[in-house]
């Protein structure tokens, strides 16, 4: 079974490049159906759930290609108004197809993507977005299918600031009739990211990263070339990761202000950290300390993306703290994997209680999701022997090569294919 094999104890040095940002990609590449045309999005990572959004865009007709960290897309054919079930079923993002199709298409069948490893998903915001926008939904045995003839602008609250549903409001509502308006959005630097794509291809969206986003429906786009932004979590995840090793690291292609939150922990713990242009220097302090009280929210709240990552890094703290996690009811799977690290965890309802120690020590553990498996490296990192993580296709999907970027700063990890190391 394909496995890291990380020997701890190590203090990561070195500088590395943050990779593209995920859940900008993701939207932005769902967003390009909506024109016909050749776009060109550029800085996408290598991931499993780019190459699954890859393969809904070619089963639905689009041609497409990559040249370095760069896809070429070619949206003039899409021959099918329905996801293919197999390949919904591999990632609920797939669901940010639902607004560009809705709108280029006057309709989409979707399958309803469950719920994950992280919690109960459910996709009431963005149908009642859409029906909102005119669109007409009907649910049937394991499908739902939206038509509207003609989308038409409306006020639109949102009972919780989804990121998803307000992206897939954002992207239906840019060729409506009239304006909309999204309120209590969602403010990730991810939907920002999109409106700038969008107004890119000749939109005319507003107010991204407030409550209330704007959005005065245009009659016609163009495709354009677009770079995403760095990928807060991935460069939050590194961070952690020099800070629980004690090391010294310089990450470049980093956006200060879309990691507010995450940065003042990390300094809380007590790591050093210095910010030059777009790039983010970190140096772990040898005593960490604990930081009390943590509490995950929509942005610019705490991210639940970084909350396994900072449990690792808490549970080699002096002192107590306690995470509580509001956003995802079932994103506490990685705790049991770091007791057998010989952390010391105790699950309340939800939060958990960290009762920091001295180290952790090298286990056979298992990835239950993506940033469970991130966080359980970055432990393997700094616990005394050898950890091995299974489990890496829960990685693969938000890491591009974790294992070559963390080698990089001087990480002894190999990934395995279980027959023989490969480096
Ligand atoms: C996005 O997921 C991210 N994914 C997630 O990152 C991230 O954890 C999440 O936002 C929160 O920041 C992508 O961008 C691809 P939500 P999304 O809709 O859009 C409830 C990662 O690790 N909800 O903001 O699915 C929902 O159940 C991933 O990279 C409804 O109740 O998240 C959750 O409790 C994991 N009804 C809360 O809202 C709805 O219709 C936030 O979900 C939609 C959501």
């Amino acid at each position: 079974m394909e496995q890291y094999v990380i020997k701890g104890g190590k203090p990561l040095y070195g500088t590395v490049r943050v990779q593209g940002a995920k859940n900008s990609a993701l939207p932005i590449l769902a967003a390009t159906l909506l024109v016909e045309g050749i776009h060109e999005i550029r800085d996408v990572p290598h991931l499993s759930d780019i190459d699954v959004m890859g393969r809904i865009l070619k089963a639905l007709g689009v041609r497409m290609r990559w040249d370095g960290n760069n896809i070429k897309l070619e949206t003039s054919t899409i021959k099918t108004s329905r996801i293919p079930e197999s390949l919904m079923r591999q990632m609920r993002s797939s669901i940010f197809l639902m607004g560009p199709m809705l709108s280029r298409l006057h309709e989409v069948i979707i399958t309803p993507p469950g719920g994950c490893a992280i919690g109960a998903r459910p996709i009431d915001l963005h149908l009642k977005g859409l029906s909102l926008l005119g669109a007409k939904i009907e649910e049937g045995d394991g499908f739902i299918r939206c038509t509207a003839t003609k989308l038409r602008g409306a006020d639109i609250h949102l009972d919780l600031p989804s990121v998803g549903a307000t992206e897939n409001i954002m992207m239906a509502a840019v060729r409506a009739e009239g304006i909309t308006v999204i309120r209590n959005a969602a403010r990730e630097p991810e939907i920002a990211d999109l409106e700038s794509f969008l107004n890119r291809m000749g939109a005319d969206v507003s107010g991204a990263g407030t409550p209330t986003v704007v959005i005065r429906g245009v009659p016609r786009l163009h495709s354009v070339s677009y770079e995403v932004i760095p990928d807060r979590i991935v460069a939050g995840t590194l961070a952690a990761a020099a800070a629980m090793t004690g090391g010294e690291i310089l990450l470049t292609h980093v956006v200060m202000d879309h990691m507010g939150s995450t940065l003042e922990l990390l300094e809380r713990t007590g790591a050093i950290l210095k910010f030059e242009g777009d790039s983010l220097w970190v140096k772990g302090s040898s005593q960490l300390k604990a930081v009390g009280n943590v509490v995950t929210g929509p942005y610019p709240g705490f991210p639940t993306d970084m909350q396994p990552q900072l449990m690792a890094l808490l549970s080699v703290t002096a002192g107590s703290s306690n995470i509580s996690e509001r956003i995802f009811d079932g994103r506490f799977k990685h705790v049991k994997e770091l007791v057998r690290m010989g952390a010391k965890l105790h699950p309340l309802k939800n939060s958990v209680e960290i009762e920091g120690v001295s180290h952790l020590h090298g286990a056979t553990v298992q990835a239950t999701d993506l940033r469970a498996g991130a966080a359980l490296v970055i432990a393997g990192l700094a616990a005394h022997g050898t950890t091995r993580v299974l489990g890496l296709h829960h990685i693969d999907r938000g890491y591009d090569h974790l294992d070559r970027t963390l080698l990089q700063l001087g990480g002894q990890i190999q990934r395995w294919s279980g027959k023989v190391a490969s480096c």
